[in-house]
């Protein structure tokens, strides 16, 4: 499976690209309202700084806008993929950009018929929701499994790109039922590198290899 960053922070990024664990970044609206610059600035240094998709979520809402929108996204940069609201307009505005090469991932999938009209119409990825659905007391994980599951067996191109994810725990399921990608937010990829065994292993190494250097190297400690 492999991990994007669900974030628009630069410094975030750069943080992630240099542990070498990212092939990709999703940002939306919300995210990118967090970062202070302009749209296609903040897409470009994104571009810079991951080798990867970057998804740049299109506003428009009429098939004909999204496509303007989506043609002017991917201008920006090679690794843009546009990402359009599931939807009637959506599904129309997928078929063209993709007829044109340009990649659609289709956010806000929630159920697998969603994910299988998104496929169908040509999108390059689709994200279900995890922990959105979670919140109104359903599980997101479920519907994951549908849709990993019935993509493997119609076999689609299309990528499953697990998102709202909130924490680790949903990272790790994701990877169990055979998510193509998991989109994850900076706070959770901290979580993920920390344990307090791994924290107290590494102190009494240090005091143990201090107390070698202090006694001199030949003496055994008992
Ligand atoms: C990813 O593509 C989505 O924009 C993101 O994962 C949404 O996460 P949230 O539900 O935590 O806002």
């Amino acid at each position: 499976m492999k991990l994007y960053a669900d974030t628009a922070d630069l410094n975030d990024l750069e943080t992630l690209a240099a542990w070498g664990v990212l092939s990709g970044v999703t940002t939306n609206p919300t995210l990118l309202n967090k970062v202070e610059g302009e749209e296609e600035d903040i897409y470009r240094k994104v571009c810079g700084l991951v080798d990867g998709p970057v998804s740049a979520e299109v506003v428009a809402e009429a098939r004909g806008e999204m496509v303007s929108e989506g043609r002017r996204l991917a201008a920006i940069h090679p690794n843009i993929v546009i990402k359009l609201p599931m939807g009637a307009e959506s599904l129309a505005a997928t078929n063209t950009l993709a007829s044109e090469g340009i990649r659609v991932n289709m956010t806000l999938c929630f159920t697998a018929p969603q994910a299988i009209l998104s496929a169908s119409a040509g999108a390059a990825f689709v994200s279900p929701f995890l922990g959105r659905f979670d919140d109104i007391g359903q599980s997101g994980l479920t519907a994951l499994k549908e849709i990993v599951e019935a993509f493997a067996m119609a076999d689609y191109d299309t990528e499953v790109l697990a998102a709202s994810i909130r924490h680790p725990i949903h990272v790790v399921e994701a990877a169990r039922m055979g998510a193509d990608i998991a989109t994850i937010p900076p706070k959770v990829f901290y979580q993920m590198l920390q344990h307090p065994l791994t924290a107290a292993g590494i102190e009494t190494f240090t005091a143990d290899s201090q107390a070698r250097g202090a006694r001199g190297s030949t003496e055994v400690s008992r």
